[in-house]
């Protein structure tokens, strides 16, 4: 699943195809072109070209690749945690958006043994972080493919210092796959990119006694010669740094909650306490962020707490946010499970079309943890916003959150001066307009991609005002803007 917009990516056999259509070329087989994109008779008269080796997010050029639309990845990969090893098969099943001579998916390290493309064996080559697929003849516009590709090695994380990148990271007993902007591409080939979601199955084969979770609806285990496969099946929609691969000895609940599964997994390395009674909270915070943003949005619910010295955040995965054990150091904190559950709503379930809009994520998450403390009987999003509006450095007032720069992507500006700007945005609304906008853009934007501008556009039209002056301050703005009222 994709967005109109890279269609722009597919090049010129894109525009050629458009125009000139195939007419007179007979069927898609007869037409067929030699891989290297010359056609195979002449007066044919589609031109193949490779597909870009990004999508063109302005903050990360190289993220994701042009010329096709994944609409579901099939991720089957064995760990060893012993030999530190991985083997894996994935399918890719897309559609080309263009017509490809070759196309790209990003796959970090690993190496890869065979690719072949709707059966037959591809020439593969690699080109850093790219996995170069050439198939044997070229993929015409609209029509489906599905890419398998077996490979191996010891994963390694990714580096980015500025951003702390993850990726998967050898543990303790097993394995934690982990991060945001990029992670998917250290343990599968993938189109890594928010902008191309697809949906998922995961097959992970672990040492028998170890747990593998993932995201989504868990879809049986099964053991044969001292291997457990765990098998996970994530249905909607899903952007690639959501997925996770979390492997090691788990306290594991299951249950069910309104009809959907709930599995929960705390390491083992922590006694039962206070992660444990945190995690447990989740549907109660997600009931009451259902009241708020509208119908929880996937098929399952979860978390997982790890203990790894190099993971101090939480995240977001799909239905399943993984949490660093710190977080519930000092005791009980359902604050970090309800930012982690309204970016089901916000980020997963309505995501970005490009990186520049995290606030989008980032701000509406953080006013999600302000009105849950202030319904679980803290201080009001009112006082939250006070005390910040106050006391934020200059720093956060210099950062615009509606265009931080890669570097600052995740900075303290993007979350708490974002989510100031969804709270001012509230005061100069209205409470009744201010809740309805959250619901409709939830509603009308779920399973999709989306943009500030559509976001300005709907508050727009859901308060029946222009509110141009009111985000030019807040996301673009490099001083503190003025304090909000009703006007
Ligand atoms: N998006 C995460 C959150 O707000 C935080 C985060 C930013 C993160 N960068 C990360 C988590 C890298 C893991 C890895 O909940
Ligand atoms: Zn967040």
């Amino acid at each position: 699943m994709t967005l109109s917009r890279r269609a722009l990516g597919a090049g010129a056999g894109l525009l050629l195809a458009g125009t000139l259509g195939l007419t007179g070329c007979g069927s898609a087989d007869e037409a067929a072109p030699t891989a290297n994109g010359a056609t195979a008779s002449p007066g044919a008269s589609r031109q193949f070209t490779p597909g870009a080796a990004g999508v063109g997010d302005d903050y990360f050029p190289t993220y994701g690749n042009g010329g096709y639309d994944v609409s579901r990845y099939s991720v089957k990969v064995r760990y060893d945690p012993e030999r530190d090893r991985l083997t894996g098969t994935t399918t890719v099943q897309a559609a080309a958006t263009g017509d490809l001579s070759a196309f790209n998916l990003d796959l970090a390290g690993l190496t890869v043994r065979s690719v072949t493309v709707d059966g037959a064996p591809a020439k593969h080559g690699r080109k850093g972080d790219e996995l170069v697929v050439t198939p044997a003849r070229g993929l015409i516009a609209g029509n489906g493919f599905v890419t398998e590709v077996a490979y191996e090695g010891v994963p390694e994380p990714l580096r980015n210092e500025a951003l702390g990148v993850g990726g998967f990271l050898h543990t303790d007993d097993g394995a934690i796959a982990l991060g945001q902007p990029e992670s998917a591409s250290t343990w599968f080939p993938v189109n890594d990119h928010p902008s191309d979601k697809a949906a998922y199955d995961f097959e992970i084969t672990v040492p028998k006694g170890l747990t593998a979770v993932s995201n989504g609806v868990p879809a049986g285990k099964s053991t044969t010669g001292g291997w457990t496969t765990w098998k996970w099946t994530e249905r909607s929609p899903m952007a690639s740094y959501l997925s996770t691969l979390v492997i090691g000895k788990f306290r594991i609940t299951e249950g069910e909650h309104k009809g959907r599964p709930v599995f929960h997994a705390v390491t083992t390395g922590l006694p039962k306490g206070a992660a444990d009674r945190s995690i447990a909270g989740t549907v109660e915070v997600a009931d009451y962020l259902e009241s708020v943003f509208g119908p929880y949005p996937f098929g399952a619910y979860g978390g997982v707490v790890v203990a790894d010295p190099r993971i101090s955040y939480a995240l977001e995965t799909q239905s399943r946010p993984v949490y660093s054990a710190s977080f519930f150091a000092a005791g009980e904190n359902t604050g970090v499970v309800a930012h982690e559950l309204a970016h089901q709503w916000f980020g997963n379930s309505v995501s970005l079309a490009r990186w520049q809009d995290i606030w989008l994520n980032e701000g509406l998450a953080t006013y999600a943890e302000w009105l849950w403390a202030e319904h679980d009987g803290g201080r009001s999003a009112q006082q939250a916003f006070d005390v910040r509006y106050a006391g934020s450095s200059g720093q956060l007032w210099r950062t615009p959150p509606g265009r931080p720069g890669a570097t600052n992507l995740f900075s303290e500006s993007v979350y708490q001066r974002g989510a100031m700007t969804v709270h001012a945005l509230r005061v100069t609304v209205g409470d009744k307009a201010f809740f309805e906008l959250l619901k409709t853009w939830a509603a009308q934007k779920r399973d999709a991609n989306a943009s500030t501008d559509e976001f300005v556009a709907l508050a727009e039209r859901v308060a029946g005002k222009q509110l141009d002056d009111l985000f030019e301050a807040w996301l673009y703005g490099t001083q503190r803007p003025d304090r909000p009222g009703r006007g």
